[in-house]
């Protein structure tokens, strides 16, 4: 699927999403809402991050959330959890998901703040720890909510954790986002119990091979006949 024009902003309610709607033209059936999560998705993905597991099936809704609700970037460590832990996130989801400004950039126009977070902010890496380790470097941005990572001893344990090892960051990161993702949705139920329940997915698995030599064997059978 190609991705004409993707832009996500969300921070002070001034933001806005705008997918294509070449995309949705081209792809009907699919909802807005797992539009814009494919895309978050495929940006990751594309720009270097994890492989996110990703679902179809959200519903699109005409109901808005009232204004407010995001993360205040002025604000402390309390403020953040009380922020995530009320969809209930963790402090190791609040550090790996704000690893999400390993990308972009702020615009003083929007939020007031100015910059990127990393040197290379068209890459999903984990620079944005690294730096948030280091002193202040010219040109590069921290919000008060990034500095709060390193300032709590809680948060800093996985900044640490990431700033070493970008394989923790992408596989916690590649789950945060997932579980951020799918607030509010449930899953297919036939796929999530597959997955679930390991004797269903080889029962099925099983199945589709049986099925699938059935067609082979018919195959084989008519060519077989034909030849005779
Ligand atoms: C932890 C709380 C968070 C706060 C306070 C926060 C705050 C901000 C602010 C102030 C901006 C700059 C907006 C602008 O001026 O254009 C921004 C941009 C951005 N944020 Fe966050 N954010 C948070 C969490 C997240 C998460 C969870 C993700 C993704 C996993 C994320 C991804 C981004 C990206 C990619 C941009 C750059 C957008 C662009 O380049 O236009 N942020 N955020």
């Amino acid at each position: 699927m190609s991705m004409t024009y993707l832009t996500i902003s969300v921070p002070n309610g001034s933001g806005f999403a705008l997918i294509s709607e070449e995309v949705k033209a081209k792809h009907p059936k699919i909802s807005y809402a797992d539009l814009y999560q494919l895309a978050g998705v495929v940006a990751v993905e594309v720009t270097g991050g994890p492989t996110i597991d990703f679902v179809a099936g959200r519903k699109d809704s005409t109901d808005c959330t009232k204004e407010g609700r995001l993360p205040d970037a002025k604000q402390g460590a309390p403020h953040l959890r009380d922020i995530f832990y009320r969809m209930g996130l963790s402090d190791k989801d609040i550090v790996a998901l704000s690893g999400g400004h390993t990308l972009g950039r702020a615009h003083r126009e929007r939020s007031g703040f100015e910059g990127p977070w990393t040197a290379e902010p068209l890459k999903f890496d984990n620079s944005y720890f690294v730096e948030l380790l280091k002193e202040d470097s010219e040109g590069l941005l921290k919000l008060p909510t990034d500095k709060a990572l390193v300032e709590d001893p809680e948060f800093r344990r996985y900044v640490e954790i990431y700033a070493k090892d970008e394989e923790a960051f992408f596989n916690d990161y590649a789950a945060s986002h997932k579980k951020l993702s799918e607030l509010g949705f449930t899953p297919p139920s036939c796929f999530k119990l597959a997955v679930k329940n390991p004797a269903i997915l080889a029962q099925s698995a099983v199945g589709v091979a049986v099925a699938a030599a059935v067609v082979i064997l018919s195959y084989f059978y008519e060519v077989h006949r034909r030849v005779k």
